[in-house]
């Protein structure tokens, strides 16, 4: 079922919400994409616990503000609270992917008694660099004249392992087609909030949830070796790498990511 929620600055959220259960479980998606980065975690999981899968402001068929000066990590994660608050769940199991990884680092800086669990996945604590902000203002400018269109060779390139572009391509066409589809405002607004965000580094040891951190193998925007090394700074952080799949893991190794919440949810919460 789709939901439709307001943010606190009057703007409606669309939520993807299916199944029952306590913790429920929260997928933030990654830039730039919607909910549908999602479709096999929400088929899986709705049948263990409730899922809820938002489209961030701005993104898929969410609305968001015009300017880029609304969009930041810490107002996505304002927004998410308020979905928590929408849906009635005190608290949720927070898995982010990508960008969805930045915006669960700020919620959990923000928010942490809202978080029964952290899920990272294919993401780092690092803020941008010169460099990373440089392009992210050159992307901004591609997407004001081309829009989104003007992202998609690029990024189906780096998002997407070698495996699933050579050998599968109903993937590499749905990843094509949602980038394509995002509104050219909340492509912007993300790059915005990206190049804005602050280091989440030093709150890494101070995450005193059950975590779990995934990658998948074949990543080379935020490889294995990185991510480990995240893992390593969370307290008790479970770590597990995700073979044959790049950054996209949840559509890339759809089994393997619902097998390796599955026992997440099961060893800590017995659901
Ligand atoms: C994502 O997948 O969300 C992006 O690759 C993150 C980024 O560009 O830093």
């Amino acid at each position: 079922m789709m939901k439709s929620l307001k943010t606190d600055d009057g703007h409606t959220l669309k939520v993807h919400l299916e199944g029952e259960g306590r913790p429920g479980l929260l997928l933030v998606h990654g830039f730039p994409f919607d909910h549908r980065q999602w479709g096999p975690q929400i088929e899986a999981l709705s049948g263990v616990t409730a899922v809820a899968a938002p489209d961030l402001r701005g993104l898929g068929a969410s609305e968001g503000p015009g300017e880029a000066s609304g969009y930041s990590m810490d107002r996505y994660a304002r927004d998410l609270v308020g979905v928590l608050d929408g849906l009635g769940w005190e608290e949720a199991v927070f898995a982010g992917l990508s960008m969805g990884g930045y915006i669960a680092l700020a919620f959990h800086r923000l928010f942490p008694r809202r978080l029964a669990g952290l899920v990272l996945m294919d993401t780092h604590p690092y803020p941008d660099s010169e460099e990373g902000r440089a392009g992210r203002k050159e992307n901004q400018k591609r997407v004001r004249s081309d829009g989104p269109d003007a992202l998609v060779d690029e990024m189906v390139e780096r998002v997407l392992g070698p495996t699933t572009l050579g050998e599968r391509p109903h993937i590499v066409s749905m990843v094509r087609s949602m980038i394509s589809e995002q509104p050219a405002g909340g492509v912007i607004g993300a790059l915005e909030a990206m190049a804005g965000r602050p280091s989440s580094v030093a709150d890494l040891a101070g995450v005193g949830v059950p975590s779990l951190v995934m990658v998948g193998s074949e990543d080379t925007l935020t490889t294995p070796v990185q991510v480990q090394g995240m893992a390593a700074k969370i307290p008790g952080a479970r770590f597990r790498e995700i073979r044959a799949a790049g950054h996209l893991v949840s559509l890339e190794a759809p089994e393997a990511v619902n097998e390796a919440l599955r026992s997440f949810l099961e060893e800590e919460w017995g659901v």
